[in-house]
């Protein structure tokens, strides 16, 4: 089974031991990063492996490999051979492993390794980009049976993680350490089993004065806990979410809590991709058993489906997908969480005799607006490029307007219930769009009921108003959660276990 490789990136060996005191339980070994440390502090790594009391790495990593070293490589070398020197025959108290570059070329180095039980992991770096001859490559850095090959290498696209993923698969049955660097290869670092990697490197990222080794790095304790890292083995039962840029998510944290919980072998991780296509294909080569899809590729993922639901048909956009025997199943949960949600909060079995104002004519305001057509609500659409409200309201003859004093004012008869739902007032898009209000020019008498699918902020610039307004209001968190439920039955075939809802969490919201 893989393990879990706490990466010491402090700058003292006592705060490094106190780092790996506080996250022993989570790690099965640790790298020290020589590199990182005091001059002064660098002559006493001999003694660590013995200090930490579980198997180490030494790594002196260069500054072209994204390590901290700056001086000489003779300097780099001997320190190298301190670290190896006065070899014990108790092998606990050696470096269990030494990690030397591909191109460096010390034989008296790698014979006092060997002499001594400290194994050797042969190591590549790529800051800048995925090679592309990686399985040549992995082939042929391994200079002996008992060395590990290690190769690191920058993801700057989905399609260079399936370069990796695809040469480790070439390469099945040899000892490796595969990792996709930066953020598109985060799930390299998480499904270490399925790379076919003997350990994936991560950092006690939340102590002040510890730094990712190297990017894309995932919190120890995130790694051990949330996505049981330690449970994962070739029959795990893989789900994730992709979408792009997928900088912040809380899927994963819901769909693990719960997967904890109910005991079930399964493990969701987060996909960025920037493209669809590709993401496919990993899928396949991961043995994916369900996709939640977000933003953008509720559209694009269409034509991947081998058959879909009637929402997905009429709605034409798709969030979820699961393998069935025959294929990608694509079906839409965002159209029930969104009704289910604001039904609860009306207190209402449907939308008849409700007139409603929908703002936003994008990909979630073509599932909200299919199920307020379906509940039977009267609908004024709005949206800043008008063409795209009338082309919404029309298969449904539904009304329609811009975003201008025009449309405001057909709002007068459309304003039991107003649902707002473009990405306006949202975080993480750009510092102005938090304060953006696309309604500012409408006037809340404050009887409105009110929704804003966005949930981060909980409140934004629109809903503060309706409620200073004296409306109700309410954000897409709990749609977010519903639809979240749908997914999980769709993904696994059974019921959510509402008597865990308390226990779930979902992320920092
Ligand atoms: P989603 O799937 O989140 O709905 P989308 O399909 O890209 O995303 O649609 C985004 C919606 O938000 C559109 O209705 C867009 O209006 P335009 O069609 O005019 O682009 C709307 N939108 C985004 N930012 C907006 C803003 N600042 N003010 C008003 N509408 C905005």
């Amino acid at each position: 089974m893989a393990k879990i490789c706490l990466c010491m990136t402090a700058n003292t060996l006592g705060r490094n031991l106190e780092i790996l005191e506080k996250y022993r339980k989570y790690a099965d070994m640790a790298e020290l990063r020589a590199d990182c440390l005091d001059p002064d502090e660098r002559l006493l790594i001999r003694r660590f492996p013995e200090q930490a009391g579980m198997p180490v790495i030494l790594t002196i990593r260069r500054d072209i490999d994204g390590g901290h070293f700056v001086g000489g490589e003779g300097a780099r070398i001997s320190l190298m051979a301190r670290g190896l020197a006065y070899a014990e025959a108790d092998r606990r108290r050696n470096f269990a492993y030494v990690d030397i570059e591909e191109d460096l070329n010390i034989s008296s180095l790698e014979e006092a390794a060997r002499t001594f039980g400290t194994r050797i992991i042969r190591s590549y770096h790529n800051m800048k980009g995925t090679d592309a001859d990686l399985p040549v490559k992995i082939r042929s850095m391994r200079r002996s049976g008992d060395e590990i090959v290690k190769v690191a290498v920058m993801a700057n696209s989905t399609r260079d993680v399936l370069e990796l993923l695809c040469a480790g698969k070439e390469c099945e049955g040899q000892e490796k350490i595969l990792v996709s660097m930066g953020h598109f290869g985060i799930y390299s670092r998480i499904l270490s089993e399925q790379f076919g990697s003997f350990l994936s490197y991560c950092g006690a990222l939340s102590e002040p004065d510890a730094f990712s080794a190297a990017p894309g790095q995932v919190e120890v304790r995130e790694l051990a806990n949330l996505y049981r890292f330690r449970n994962i083995t070739k029959a795990t039962k893989v789900y994730g979410v992709t979408g792009y840029p997928l900088k912040a998510t809380s899927s994963p944290s819901f769909f693990n809590t719960v997967f904890e919980l109910e005991e079930s072998n399964a493990v969701y991780v987060p996909f960025p991709a920037d493209s669809i296509t590709d993401l496919m294909e990993i899928s396949k080569e991961l043995n994916v058993e369900g996709l939640s899809v977000t933003v953008p590729y509720k559209e694009a993922i269409i034509p991947f489906l081998d058959f879909q639901s009637d929402e997905v048909r009429v709605i034409g956009a798709c969030n979820t997908l699961t393998l069935t025997p025959q294929g990608w199943l694509g079906t839409n949960t965002d159209a029930r969480g969104f009704s289910d949600s604001l039904l609860t909060f009306l207190n209402k079995p449907n939308f008849k005799r409700q007139r409603v104002t929908v703002i936003g004519a994008g990909g979630a305001a073509r599932s909200v607006v299919f199920e307020l057509h379906r509940l039977g609500a009267k609908v004024l659409i709005l949206n800043r490029t008008v063409h795209k409200a009338r082309r919404l309201a029309a298969p449904y003859k539904f009304a329609w307007g811009g975003l201008d004093e025009q449309g405001i004012e057909k709002m007068e008869k459309y304003r039991d219930i107003i649902i707002q739902t473009t990405s306006a007032g949202m975080e993480g898009i750009n510092p102005d769009n938090v304060s953006s209000d696309p309604t500012a020019m409408y006037n809340f008498c404050g009887r409105e009921e009110v929704m804003d699918l966005v949930y981060k902020p909980k409140m934004t610039a629109f809903l503060k108003r309706a409620s200073n307004a004296g409306c109700n209001v309410q954000n897409g968190y709990d749609m977010l959660i519903r639809q979240a439920r749908y997914q999980y039955t769709q993904f696994t075939g059974k019921e959510f276990p509402e008597h865990f809802f308390s226990r779930v969490q979902f992320g920092e919201i």
